[in-house]
């Protein structure tokens, strides 16, 4: 191959590094001039951005405040059974229409309770679960200082009084807590709520469980 051919060839490569280099330089380094915007939709316009001054208003805020009574959307919370579990003023004893009673809400609360509750109150309920044992041991570590750990224990919801608590009360236990337990309503979704309660009282109902709990098809030959 003629040599003014491969050195054309180099000098065009070299050539062709320029533009990425000069570009990759350009968008490394600070420029007090808004980026070139070809197309601009609607990304540069005149707006007032938050904690901002605007003169139409006699207050100037241009951050305006809810308009007292508005509702936003999905926010009404009318539905004091879906709510607050709370029918006619009592505790609600069923689930709310939106919730499905089937296998699949109750597995969904199993794996929800699994990561929320049981911690404390133990994968079976009874208020056993590991931060429970780690604050026992907190607090009956005898070699060390009292640290002035004190502790609750989660209920065990096995106890005579807890075990029949009607649905809704529970449901509201999780929404907004009970005495030294804290609530889960800002971290855990209505739908998840009731999941987990429903899957309390099949935990529940699983501890004082009689063989005819168990559909006839399911149980062993000899029980039959
Ligand atoms: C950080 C530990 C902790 C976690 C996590 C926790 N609980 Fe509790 N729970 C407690 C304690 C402590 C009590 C006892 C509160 C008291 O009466 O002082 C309690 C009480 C309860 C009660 C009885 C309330 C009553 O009416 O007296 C229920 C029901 C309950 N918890 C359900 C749950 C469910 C369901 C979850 C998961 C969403 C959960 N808890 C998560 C610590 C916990």
């Amino acid at each position: 191959m003629p040599r003014i051919i491969i050195y054309s060839v180099m000098v065009l490569l070299m050539l062709a590094l320029i533009p990425p280099v000069v570009a990759a330089r350009v968008r490394a380094s600070p420029s007090p001039n808004r980026p070139i915007h070809i197309i601009q939709d609607m990304d540069i316009q005149a707006k007032f951005k938050p904690q901002t001054l605007n003169p139409i208003y006699a207050d100037q805020r241009a951050m305006r405040p809810e308009v007292v009574g508005a509702v936003a959307r999905g926010e009404t919370f009318l539905d004091t059974h879906l709510e607050n579990g709370v029918v006619d003023g009592g505790w609600a004893t069923s689930l709310p229409d939106a919730v499905a009673r089937d296998l699949e809400t109750v597995e969904r609360g199993r794996q929800r309770y699994n990561i929320y509750c049981a911690p404390c109150h133990g994968w079976n309920g009874a208020g056993n679960g590991p931060v429970n044992q780690r604050a026992l041991d907190l607090m009956n570590n005898a070699d060390g200082p009292p640290d002035g750990t004190s502790w609750t224990q989660a209920r065990n919801l096995h106890d005579p009084g807890w075990s029949e608590q009607p649905i809704g009360q529970i449901y509201n236990t999780i929404t907004n807590g009970k005495n030294s337990m804290a609530g889960y309503g800002s971290q855990v979704v209505v739908a998840d709520r009731w999941a987990i309660a429903l899957y309390v009282k099949a935990l529940q109902r699983s501890q004082n469980a009689t063989l005819q709990d168990v559909p006839a098809d399911q149980r062993s030959e000899l029980n039959r």
